[in-house]
C-alpha cells in the first residue's frame, strides 16, 4: 500500500481511533498497563519520541507516569496529530508535534526513550531492519526502544492457527474478520520476533525481550547501553 493510501486510511480513523482499536487488537487497554511498568521510574525527566504516535495514547500512557518529561509526537497523517492535540490538551507545553514519515523524514536525535506502537509494521522488512540503526542513533546512552506491534510466528501452522484466532476475536467485537485480515494482507509488513531480535542486535541493542505476547501481538524492549 503506498503512503498516501496510509494516511487517508488512518485520516479516517483519527476521531473514532480508540473506540476501534479495541475491537481490533486483544487486549488493547491492558496493554497500557504493561507499557506504563515497563517505562523507567516515575519522576525521571525523559526526552521521547512517540514514533507513529497516532492521537497520543501512548504518549498520554507516558506522561502519566513521567509527568517531568517531554514528548516528541511523530506521524505521517495530520488528523491524527489534531486528535492528539485534543486528547492531550491538559499536557501542553509537555509536548511537540511533528508530521512526517519516519521512512524518509529525519526523526531527531537524544532522545532517552523511543516509543512505537503498532506502526513500525508499515515498513518492508529492509526499511525496518534499516530504520532500527536509525532508531539506535536517535537515542542517548541508557535510552529504551520500546515497541508494540503485530508479529508473525516462525512457524507457517502457528501463523495460521493465530490468524484464525485474531479473526475470531474480531467478529466477537462486531466487525468483519475478512476485511480487516484482507488489508493487513494488503499493506503490513509483520515481522516474526527472531526477526525482529536478529535486526535490533545488529543495530547495536543489547538488551532485548519481548514481555507481553497475545497470539500475533507483541510488546518488546531493546535498551541501548
Ligand atoms: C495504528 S496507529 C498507532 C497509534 C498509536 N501509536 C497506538 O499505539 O495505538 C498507526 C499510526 O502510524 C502512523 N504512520 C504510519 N506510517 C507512518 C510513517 N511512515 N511515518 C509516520 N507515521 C506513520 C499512522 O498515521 C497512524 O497514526
Amino acid at each position: 500500500m503506498k503512503q498516501e493510501q496510509v494516511q487517508e486510511h488512518f485520516a479516517r480513523q483519527a476521531d473514532n481511533y480508540e473506540k476501534l482499536m479495541v475491537k481490533l487488537i486483544p487486549q488493547y487497554l491492558e496493554q497500557h498497563q504493561i507499557i506504563h511498568d515497563l517505562l523507567p521510574d516515575e519522576g525521571k525527566r525523559c526526552r521521547v519520541l512517540d514514533l507513529g504516535c497516532g492521537n497520543g495514547i501512548l504518549s498520554e500512557v507516558v506522561l502519566q507516569k513521567l509527568p517531568h518529561s517531554h514528548i516528541v509526537g511523530f506521524d505521517l497523517t495530520e488528523n491524527m496529530l489534531k486528535a492528539f492535540a485534543k486528547k492531550l490538551s491538559r499536557y501542553s507545553g509537555k509536548f511537540a508535534l511533528q508530521q512526517g514519515d519516519f521512512r524518509t523524514d529525519s526523526i531527531g536525535k537524544g532522545y532517552d526513550i523511543i516509543i512505537a506502537g503498532l506502526t513500525l509494521h508499515h515498513l518492508t522488512w529492509q526499511e525496518r531492519e534499516d530504520f532500527y540503526q536509525v532508531v539506535y542513533s536517535a537515542l542517548n546512552y541508557g535510552g529504551l526502544f520500546l515497541a508494540r506491534d503485530i508479529i508473525i510466528d516462525e512457524d507457517q501452522a502457528v501463523r495460521q492457527e493465530q490468524y484464525a484466532h485474531w479473526k475470531a476475536f474480531m467478529k466477537a467485537q462486531g466487525e468483519d474478520p475478512e476485511l480487516w485480515y484482507a488489508k493487513h494482507i494488503e499493506k503490513d509488513h509483520p515481522m516474526t520476533i527472531t526477526d525482529h531480535f536478529a535486526w535490533l542486535r545488529s543495530a547495536g541493542f543489547v538488551k532485548v525481550a519481548c514481555h507481553w505476547r497475545f497470539f500475533n501481538f507483541a510488546i518488546t524492549t531493546a535498551e541501548k547501553v
